[in-house]
């Protein structure tokens, strides 16, 4: 996999490094294009990401020209703690000065067929011609324990033709009824990030990163940019199974 891959000692450096990606990200796409477009994810992972952004760099960020997006969600009612956009309201969106127009969430009251149809007419509005859906300037990303990323299972189709579909999957106790942008549109990004901590993750991440190409078993290895930066976020526990030749330490004291 072409990616940068820093490893960090703890959550909260690697929320930090992932929120200055953020407040760069941002500045870069204002510069340039006149707004950013961003999809986070949801997940216990970015929780700090979220809170670094309401906080310490809410004033680094032009949020009037920021627009938000989820790579997923699950369909749950917003104020179900099992709903990502309900997540972030709660860490981030509460605690800064964005329209409502500028936050484009998932609608979780439809079924899961309407609401990626429904969503998808929503990415169409800032699509990046040919592309029918947005060249996203930042995409953040988790890996779940069995390889899976957004809402994209191990098992489920690869050759997708559609930038968002209804998904019904298992994994722990989440919600099953989900919709997920596809590899179509994160592989057009100009940065994906992926955040990735825990023991428990170890021997996935290792799969992942340096193992056999499998991405029907690795889902997240479905995540190839045409054009984009790669990066890997992950924390030392996640990366106990790396091998080394393939780190590059960030220690950040
Ligand atoms: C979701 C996510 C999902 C998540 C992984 C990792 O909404 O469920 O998009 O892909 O990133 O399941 O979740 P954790 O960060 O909680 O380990």
């Amino acid at each position: 996999m072409n990616a940068e891959i820093n490893i960090f000692p703890d959550l909260q450096k690697l929320s930090r490094h992932a929120a200055q990606l953020f407040v760069g990200q941002s500045a870069r796409a204002v510069h340039e294009r006149g707004r950013f477009l961003v999809a986070l994810n949801g997940g216990s992972t970015p929780a700090i990401l979220f809170e670094y952004l309401a906080k310490e760099y809410r004033d680094q960020v032009d949020w009037d020209k920021t627009h938000i997006f989820w790579g997923d969600e699950r369909l749950v009612p917003e104020n179900d703690p099992g709903n990502s956009y309900g997540q972030t309201r709660d860490l981030l969106l509460r605690h800064i000065s964005i329209a409502d127009t500028n936050v484009h969430r998932v609608n979780t009251e439809l079924g899961s067929v309407e609401a990626s149809r429904d969503y998808s007419l929503i990415l169409k509005r800032f699509a990046s011609p040919p592309l029918e859906w947005p060249r996203f300037d930042l995409v953040y990303l988790g890996m779940g324990e069995d390889g899976h990323t957004a809402s994209l299972f191990p098992g489920s189709p690869i050759d997708v033709t559609e930038p968002v579909i209804p998904v019904t999957a298992q994994y722990q106790d989440r919600p099953t009824q989900r919709v997920s942008l596809t590899p179509l549109v994160f592989n057009n990004a100009r940065m994906v990030v992926f955040m990735a901590t825990g023991e428990k993750k170890a021997i996935t991440l290792a799969e992942v990163l340096s193992g056999r190409y499998n991405p029907e078993l690795y889902p997240a290895q479905r995540i190839e940019l045409k054009d984009g930066k790669l990066i890997w976020l992950i924390d030392e526990e996640a990366a106990s199974r790396l091998p080394h030749g393939l780190i590059r330490k960030f220690c950040e004291g």
